[in-house]
């Protein structure tokens, strides 16, 4: 490289605002560039200097470098390394070429912005904050989208018992279905998830939830909320009214919001939605509830109302979207069946997840669909989501065939049965001063009924500082004010924890209410 650094006018050009119009200036500015310590190859570091210099306007539209030779020669470079540089600027448009005239910088549009013409100074860049500019379907979605939970075990709802995982067996599953994967699956499929899979998941479903389903109608897709996304997408348009339960599940209000659905909302009581104390006269294109066990209150819908549900869905030609998401925990009777089965060619879309009873890293969940739409849906997914995961999805059917879904499926029965007694003691002192619980025949979570609005916003404020997650159930209101408790997901916190944080929140409810 050039060593007469000395006649270099350091001042004027380490500035990195000097217009580099002449050979000279532009060559004793590459030298400067080249001899900062840098790990990068010299005809990167020239490129990335060029670059720069033209997208900052100090070198101007038209402008004509020296030839490759010349500049060589100038910074002690083989010819090959400035070649390289000028090639790669060539090719991404920053310089072109003129036939016998050499090479000049490009007439790019910015450069016009940043640079004073009338100085050899480039003006500043104006400061201008760059704004997200979302959507209205973005902001929308964002209202649902809260900031990350903390990391609090205690007592985070939907969370299963990681901790109790068969982490070793699932492992080995996957890695036999990962070592056999055929060629196929390294492609793109549009079959709807592994046959396998589907295969096994219907023998699963007609046996345990009596749904009614050949393997074909199911469809596998990453997780329930993007079955609900997939379900929006095709069967409603921007306005439609989708009617669902109050309290409810905020991932799929989240989706809703987001496609600029009108969300009706209708309440929840002892028996589950109540459609028929819907006065409104609405047309709903879908309907959305959990009737198995209602989110977050946990009622279990009642059969009158399953029937007035499916009626009114006739009479709306509308979808109920069965959201079955945590139905397999059951403690006192066997899981109630579901509300899929219960006619024959229902207007009913089955959603069902693998987060709870895997885990919801895993995003496998799918959808169980009327004939009609099996054929549609299976085209969109493809289209709009891509299938994946394959070895994962045999690796699940080989795990529900051998019986082990089942079994840990038991076992989780048993643990999450004890984690709520353990829940229920520990919180046993404020139920003796009027606290009132859910019911917790099933899921992984109770309700903690409050009367004061005033008490949950305490209540959850003062958790935070202890290192316990409490969700505000005014928060699954979607009209205000909302019904205030608290729901707190006992299946993922270990022991120890629901004893600690129990008892915190016994002895602070007790205090608020005494004091
Ligand atoms: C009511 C309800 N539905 C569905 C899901 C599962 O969603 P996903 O399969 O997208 O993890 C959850 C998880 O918390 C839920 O609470």
């Amino acid at each position: 490289m050039k060593g007469s650094h000395g006649s270099i006018d350091h001042e004027r050009l380490s500035g990195g605002a000097a217009l580099l119009e002449h050979a000279d200036g532009l060559a004793d500015a590459l030298s400067l560039a080249l001899d900062e310590a840098s790990s990068q190859p010299l005809s990167t570091r020239l490129y990335h200097s060029l670059r720069e210099w033209i997208q900052a306007g100090r070198l101007a539209s038209g402008q004509r470098l020296p030839s490759t030779r010349q500049l060589a020669h100038e910074l002690g470079l083989g010819r090959n390394t400035v070649l390289a540089a000028f090639d790669q600027l060539l090719a991404e448009g920053f310089l072109t070429t003129r036939h016998g005239a050499g090479t000049f910088v490009a007439d790019l549009p910015f450069q016009q912005a940043q640079v004073n013409a009338s100085s050899d100074i480039a003006a500043p860049r104006p400061v201008r904050a760059v704004e997200p500019l979302l959507s209205s379907r973005g902001s929308a979605l964002l209202a649902f989208c809260h900031a990350r939970q903390e990391p609090f075990s205690a007592f985070v709802p939907g969370v299963p018992a990681l901790d109790r995982f068969p982490h070793g067996q699932w492992l080995r599953l996957l890695r036999r279905h990962q070592q056999r994967m055929p060629a196929a699956w390294l492609s793109y499929q549009a079959q709807g998830g592994v046959p396998m899979l589907r295969e096994a998941l219907a023998d699963y479903l007609q046996l345990s939830r009596s749904v009614r389903c050949r393997p074909e109608q199911i469809l596998i897709v990453q997780g329930a909320q993007q079955g609900f996304e997939l379900i929006v997408r095709l069967l409603t348009d921007s306005g439609d009214e989708v009617w669902l339960e109050e309290p409810g599940y905020h991932g799929a209000q989240a989706c809703f919001a987001a496609a600029g659905l009108e969300m009706t909302s209708v309440a929840v009581d002892g028996e589950g939605m109540n459609v028929e104390a819907l006065a409104r006269p609405g047309s709903p294109r879908l309907i959305y509830v959990t009737p198995s066990h209602q989110y977050p209150s946990g009622v279990t819908m009642s059969l009158a109302r399953r029937l007035a549900l499916l009626e009114a869905a006739e009479r709306h030609d509308a979808w109920v979207v069965e959201d079955d998401y945590d139905s397999e925990f059951r403690y006192a009777q066997r899981p109630v069946a579901a509300l899929q089965g219960l006619v024959e060619n229902s207007r009913v879309i089955y959603v069902g997840t693998f987060s709870k009873v895997m885990y919801p890293g895993m995003r496998l969940g799918y959808l169980v669909l009327p004939e009609v739409l099996v054929e549609p849906f299976r085209r969109a997914n493809a289209r709009l989501h891509r299938e994946g995961q394959y070895a994962v999805q045999a690796a699940l059917a080989e795990f529900i065939t051998r019986g082990h879904f089942s079994r840990h499926v038991r076992r989780m029965r048993d643990c999450y049965s004890w984690r709520q007694a353990l829940l229920r003691k520990a919180l046993a002192p404020a139920v003796a001063r009027g606290l009132r619980l859910s019911e917790g025949q099933a899921g992984m979570h109770l309700v903690a009924w409050l009367d004061a609005p005033e008490h949950e916003r305490i209540l959850v404020e003062r958790a935070r500082s202890e290192g316990i997650s409490l969700s505000p159930l005014s928060g699954y209101y979607l009209s205000s004010p909302g019904q205030p408790g608290l729901v707190l997901g006992y299946a993922g916190t270990v022991e120890a924890e629901i004893g600690r944080a129990g008892r915190w929140l016994a002895q602070a409810w007790c205090d608020l209410v005494e004091g």
